[in-house]
């Protein structure tokens, strides 16, 4: 079968340059880009494409191509590093942002201003929505290219040689670049192999890999109730009915505090409604005992991680008295609803970045995983395909169609701090130059965690105040973060109208009494959005307590960090109704402990979904 090769530098998305060229057809393979070019070539592949990466062609030893790639009479794409690795070995230069003759840093959203199709663009407007994600640009071309489009900030934002090499420095695989399948079938055309790939297919491959798996173990599945892991243990049990398989699957729900309000009894109640006897087990003081003092947020999820494991111990012999049966702990695996984007965000692939370390990958699941004792039948879907798969097992769609919510939940939702940690507010009036168009901007005293360029970033946030304008502020808060390194998340005023010297509420931890003040506001925010019916609009509504006080009344803040997104790899930052916006933020500040109200303006990247 024919079929293209994604060498992969690193990129978040590698997977989803995969993914998204098989659901046009094509069969993929994806091999690290070190990997010499006679151990994946061979006649039926018909394309190589190169990822993007977290590095730079100019630092010593950037992971680099086989130059035999160029040799081939096959057409190349190069994504983002990719690019700019293949200018760099065909001859050309590449620079990082503010040096002689580069572009500036990009991220989230760019308007591509097409002036040559060139194959590639063939079918697209003049002008396209593109998403970007980088510091470095071309700066010369190898002989014989030239540009076919570019951005505001990027003039190479895609080029080609006119016959088989191709370049793009936006991301056509991700969802937020409006043409990105037609540009990916473009390249396809061109490459002109055969489309013979389905997904039927690739189920079939999925189902015979998890029997593979199971072998003669019995199965532990963690469900939380989420559609990750409600599908898993529903696809597991069908594997196991449909081949008559003498495994037996145990689901449990771990109540770990970090829930929303009464969800855990909620969860057990649909869950055997729809007949899975899931046990549900409190371990609640058990976690919230080992955040005890806890700030960075990368060692909370790990904490947290590791607790689930921990928790196993306890578990079994409950089970075993509520089956009358023995298990045998050697023969036992345990289930997690893992998908694509938790292991490629904990930094999975040979040349990636760590974003932040997923529940499901903490320091014991990985030696867990190691030892074989881990089983993830959703390890290489996205969220789209999870919910499309769930519903073709059948699940109702008020499981199928739920927003997610992360393993850690609350616990990350709820910032903490210490105070001689803490980030000074002042901006140092730097921001004056970039034109705040009427709006203030201040810093806030705490950082979040960000995505830029395929590297994680942990820096400040920005508080805007002024007018309920959203293209101002979409606009404003790209040209923010593409210009300070230092800032990657901006935020905007609701409640209270006007805002000064904003301070950190000293020493908060993760406690059940700043849980609970986040579980109310928590609730309040989901149902207004319920009650709007915009949950669908909505792909997944974090709100998060930060620790930050803007009058001396001791009172937290909340923000809002609603976003639109199928698979969140990318996110915009949701634009609603600013009437429905203020009631929201009118009803979360008549909560006593809550003292201002904060929407963010920020895509993914730059900032990730989460804040911490
Ligand atoms: P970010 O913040 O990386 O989140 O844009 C992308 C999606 O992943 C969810 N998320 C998690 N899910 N365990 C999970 O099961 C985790 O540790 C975790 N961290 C983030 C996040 O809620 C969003 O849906």
């Amino acid at each position: 079968m024919d079929k293209i090769v994604v060498l992969d530098a690193g990129s978040q998305y590698t997977h989803l340059i995969s993914n998204r060229i098989r659901r046009l057809g094509v069969y993929t393979e994806i091999h690290d880009l070190s990997t010499p070019l006679q151990d994946f070539w061979d006649e039926e592949v018909k394309g190589i494409v190169l990822s993007g990466g977290p590095h730079s062609v100019y630092e010593e030893n950037p992971p680099w191509v086989d130059a035999g790639v160029f040799e081939k009479e096959v057409p190349v794409l190069g994504i983002c590093y990719g690019l700019q690795l293949m200018v760099k070995q065909l001859g050309g230069e590449v620079r990082p942002a503010g040096s002689a003759g580069a572009c500036n840093r990009e991220f989230g959203k760019a308007h591509l201003k097409v002036q040559d199709y060139g194959g590639l663009l063939n079918g697209l407007g003049e002008e396209e929505v593109v998403w970007v994600s980088h510091g470095d640009t071309a700066t010369k071309l190898p002989e014989g290219f030239r540009v076919l489009g570019s951005t505001e900030d990027c003039y190479t934002a895609a080029i080609t040689d006119g016959r088989k090499y191709f370049g793009l420095q936006f991301h056509p695989e991700v969802t937020h670049t409006e043409n990105g399948m037609k540009i990916i079938d473009n390249y396809l055309e061109a490459v002109g192999c055969g489309r013979e790939w389905t997904s039927d297919r690739y189920l079939e491959e999925v189902r015979d890999e998890v029997i593979r798996g199971l072998g003669d173990n019995d199965v532990l599945a963690l469900v939380s109730g989420g559609v990750d892991s409600t599908t898993m243990a529903t696809m597991l049990g069908e594997i196991v009915r449909e081949n008559r398989l003498p495994n037996k699957v145990y689901a449990v729900h771990i109540d770990n505090g970090f829930m929303r309000k009464g969800e855990s009894e909620l969860v057990e109640r649909a869950l055997k409604g729809y007949g899975i006897d899931v046990t549900v087990f409190d371990k609640s003081d058990y976690f919230f005992s080992r955040l005890e003092g806890v700030v960075d947020p990368e060692e909370k999820r790990r904490i947290i991680g590791d607790s689930f494991m921990m928790v196993q111990n306890e578990i079994i012999p409950a089970l075993e008295k509520k089956y009358g049966t023995s298990i045998n702990r050697d023969k036992l695996l345990i289930a997690q609803g893992t998908i694509y984007p938790d292991r490629i965000e904990s930094g999975s692939t040979e040349h990636s970045d760590k974003i932040k370390t997923h529940h499901n990958r903490s320091p014991l699941v990985v030696e867990f995983l190691e030892q074989g004792k881990i089983i993830e039948p959703l390890q290489w879907f996205y969220k789209d395909e999870v919910r499309a798969l769930g519903r073709e097992l059948g699940l109702p769609g008020e499981i199928s169609e739920r927003h997610p919510f992360p393993g850690p939940g609350g616990a990350i939702r709820v910032l903490n701090v210490r105070q001689e940690e803490t980030v000074p507010p002042e901006l140092g009036g730097r921001l004056g130059g970039v034109g705040l168009d009427g709006y203030k901007a201040t810093g806030l005293p705490i950082r979040s965690v960000g995505v830029q360029g395929d590297n994680r970033s942990y820096t400040r946030v920005c508080l805007l105040q002024g007018e309920k304008d959203w293209e101002a502020l979409e606009g404003l808060s790209t040209k923010i973060t593409n210009e300070f390194a230092d800032i990657n998340r901006v935020v905007y005023l609701l409640r209270p109208d006007a805002a000064e010297g904003a301070r950190t509420i000293e020493d908060s931890y993760t406690t059940r009494e700043r849980l609970d003040l986040w579980k109310e506001a928590d609730q309040i925010t989901m149902n207004h959005l319920r009650e709007h019916d915009l949950l669908g609009k909505i792909a997944q509504c974090p709100t998060v307590l930060i620790p930050v006080d803007f009058n001396g009344s001791g009172k937290e803040t909340v923000v809002l960090r609603p976003v639109e997104t199928d698979n969140f790899m990318t996110v915009s930052f949701s634009k609603i109704d600013w009437n429905i916006v203020s009631e929201l933020a009118g009803r979360l500040f008549e909560l006593p402990g809550v003292g201002a109200v904060l929407w963010d303006v920020t895509h993914k990247p730059p900032g990730t979904t989460e804040w911490e």
